[in-house]
């Protein structure tokens, strides 16, 4: 048990399992005091229970910490208020706010149902929104009138870089990174840093019976490092290996982090360069199609692969 985050309040979204779970037990262990917010519901964002974030706040208080139940959705706009809300009535003021509830609906694009998209947005883009709109209301009300600031804490996925079959989530997760960029240019001013994570650990998400399968599969015709989307032997990565970084960027030590991205997964914790521009071709004037058909292979385009070619 440390105390760096000691006097401090963090809501976590989601907090009642896997990763949420890990960063809420780690804030508490330097000393945080925790509202765990979780729906309950599965993966697929169906259904409600208040099981696993009662659980959780019974962990933090059998630790000797603090720490209430929040059961809203973040799909919410006046749930995400009323969580907000909570922190600053039960604990008299917010400081740290880790979004990281999350649902999934893998489809291929062609198959995939609106209903589909629209839930993966509205948990993950929607929901980010939703919480930070109103803690940064609060945030910059609070740098007034005491010079408060705040921490947000975002999750993205590395399948924001694509993955296939995760149109709506890989978008999404790519929306909260731009989401988190502008949001730290908006309230840096006003003490607060916005800071994106893209985890990788062994959940009820991600270590799935299929990928269980798949992976004995692949061990067993002599392939190692097949989890897929760059995640490496998954099952050795717990979630609570994700959760120090989560906390070192609550405590005052990254009071000027701000507008990052890290992929944080195992023992790996990287930081992101923001994209850039790779190369290009300049005229003045507008190129035309001759110019392009003669210009871009040997240039611009060179050395380019179809990550997904046509089947034979
Ligand atoms: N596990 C990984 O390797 C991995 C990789 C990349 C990103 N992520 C992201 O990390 C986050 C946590 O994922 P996890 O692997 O711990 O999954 P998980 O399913 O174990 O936990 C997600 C939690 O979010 C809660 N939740 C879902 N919808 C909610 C809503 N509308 N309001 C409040 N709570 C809600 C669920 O009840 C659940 O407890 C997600 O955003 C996920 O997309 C995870």
């Amino acid at each position: 048990m440390g105390d760096r985050l000691k006097g401090k309040v963090a809501i976590v979204t989601g907090g009642g399992r896997g990763l949420g779970r890990a960063h809420c037990l780690a804030l508490a262990d330097e000393g945080a005091k925790v509202v765990v917010n979780d729906l309950g519901g599965e993966v697929d964002g169906t259904g409600a229970a208040k099981g696993p974030a009662d659980e959780v706040v019974s962990e933090i208080k059998a630790k000797g910490g603090e720490a209430i139940a929040n059961y809203g959705s973040v799909v919410s706009y006046t749930d995400a208020e009323a969580l907000i809300k909570a922190a600053i009535d039960t604990y008299g003021k917010l400081d740290i706010l880790v979004n990281n509830a999350g649902i999934l609906r893998d489809r291929m694009v062609f198959n995939m149902a609106e209903e589909e998209w629209d839930a993966v947005v509205a948990v993950h883009l929607k929901g980010h929104f939703n919480t930070v709109r109103h803690a940064c209301s609060y945030f910059r009300q609070m740098w007034k009138e005491k010079k408060q600031g705040g921490r947000i804490i975002n999750t993205a996925s590395i399948s924001g870089w694509g993955n296939m079959g995760q149109v709506n989530y890989s978008s999404v997760k790519e929306g909260i990174i731009g989401l988190t960029r502008t949001v730290a240019l908006d309230m840096g001013r006003y003490g607060v840093t916005c800071n994106a994570i893209r985890p990788g650990a062994a959940t009820r998400m991600t270590w799935t019976p299929e990928l269980k399968a798949a992976m004995e599969k692949a061990k067993a015709a002599g392939v190692t490092g097949a989890a897929g989307a760059g995640m490496g032997d998954i099952a050795s990565m717990a979630p609570e290996m994700v959760s120090p970084m989560v906390v070192y960027l609550a405590t005052d030590a990254a009071a000027n982090v701000n507008g990052q991205a890290f992929h944080c997964a195992g023992g790996r914790i990287e930081l992101e360069a923001l994209p850039m521009i790779k190369r290009g071709i300049y005229k003045e004037g507008i190129f035309t199609l001759d110019e392009l058909d003669s210009i871009l292979p040997g240039t611009l385009l060179a050395g380019l692969v179809n990550p997904s070619p046509a089947a034979e």
